[in-house]
């Protein structure tokens, strides 16, 4: 049976960076407080015209020049997203008219900061039923145009951003993706929303975060699928060559590596420099962590998230 393996890997940021300082001047905080309660010090934030599609299709541009492989081969483009350009079209059909792909499939996942690890998984499972050589699975965000600026709870900790995977479909069942593990329970529905768009006309809507649930929930459920994902395979935390965790929080990250008694240096972390980047937080991180050389060829890689819904999961992939 076919399955799906990463053939390239590729990310966009946007230039403009705007440091806890930056922000200190319009909220009441602190350089220190960010850092020490989340390990943030700066946040990319797009320009208008950097779109989540804007971004999308850079960063699905880089993955496919670092396959080496021409879009005409992509039969596929799922984008995880929560902050689309529109309601419709899905901005997956913006990335594939950018990209000149006249052919294929292509639709958008919502599944907040757990998008990615879910778009990567539906699309290993699409490989696994055959015909579909090469997806692209992307995570784009532009989370700026969602928060509200004035509330310090939220504004602090998110980012914008776009990073993809393209995915080849192979036989080897010891490469590539080795499983997915995917959860929801929409019962935490309220502790992490936008409280307004579509279904509520009257508000534009902006991100309202209970931030201490949040976080409880996120390491329990975050130790369970990792547990699971190593169960799954038969493997424990010592065989595991990177964590590439969604970066909402420092200390959420290092409570994870701790949990698989992994050594900081075999974990990437961009949330310093990118913020929370929602469903872009683990291919920006996969994208850069590849690029730079620190993930080879062969390495077992490991990564969870957990988002809004609340949804969360675990991808195990051999790179
Ligand atoms: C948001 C988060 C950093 C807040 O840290 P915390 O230690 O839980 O802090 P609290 O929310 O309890 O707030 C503590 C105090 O800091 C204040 N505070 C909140 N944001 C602040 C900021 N940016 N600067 C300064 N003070 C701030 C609060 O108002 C509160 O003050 P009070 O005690 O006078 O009411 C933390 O809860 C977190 O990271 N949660 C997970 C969020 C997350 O991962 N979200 C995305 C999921 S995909």
């Amino acid at each position: 049976m076919t399955h799906g393996e990463i053939a390239g890997v590729g990310g966009y940021l946007p230039g403009r960076v705007v440091t806890n300082a930056e922000l200190a001047q319009t909220v009441e905080t602190s350089d220190e407080w960010i850092v020490e309660r989340t390990g943030i010090r700066e946040r990319r934030i797009a320009e208008p015209f950097e779109t989540a599609s804007y971004m999308a299709t850079a960063a699905a541009r880089d993955a496919l020049h670092h396959a080496g492989v021409d879009a005409g081969e992509v039969g596929a483009i799922l984008v995880a997203t929560s902050t689309p350009d529109q309601a419709f079209p899905a901005v997956a059909l913006r990335v594939q008219a950018a990209l000149g792909i006249t052919g294929g499939f292509a639709f958008d996942i919502g599944a907040a900061c757990s998008g990615f690890v879910y778009a990567l998984a539906v699309a290993d499972r699409l490989m696994q039923s055959g015909g579909l050589r090469y997806a692209l699975v992307i995570g784009a965000e532009v989370f700026s145009r969602i928060v509200d600026w004035s509330d310090r709870g939220t504004c602090v900790l998110f980012g914008d951003g776009a990073g993809a995977v393209l995915l080849r479909a192979v036989e080897d069942p010891r490469r590539g993706i080795l499983s997915t593990h995917l959860h929801a329970d929409g019962r935490f529905g309220d502790i992490l929303y936008v409280d307004g768009g579509i279904g509520r006309p009257e508000l534009p809507g902006t991100v309202v975060m209970n931030g201490r649930e949040v976080f409880r929930h996120a390491v329990a459920k975050l130790t369970d699928t990792v547990t699971e994902a190593l169960a799954a395979n038969g493997l424990t935390g010592a065989d595991i060559d990177w964590l590439v965790p969604h970066q909402a929080n420092l200390r959420i990250i290092e409570a994870m590596g701790k949990k698989l008694g992994l050594p900081a240096d075999k974990i990437v972390v961009t949330v310093e420099r990118h913020g929370n980047t929602s469903a872009a937080s683990i291919p920006l991180a996969l994208a850069e962590a590849c690029h730079d050389g620190r993930i080879k060829r062969g390495d077992l890689v490991l990564m969870e998230a957990l988002g809004a819904g609340l949804t969360w999961g675990s991808a195990l992939v051999r790179y």
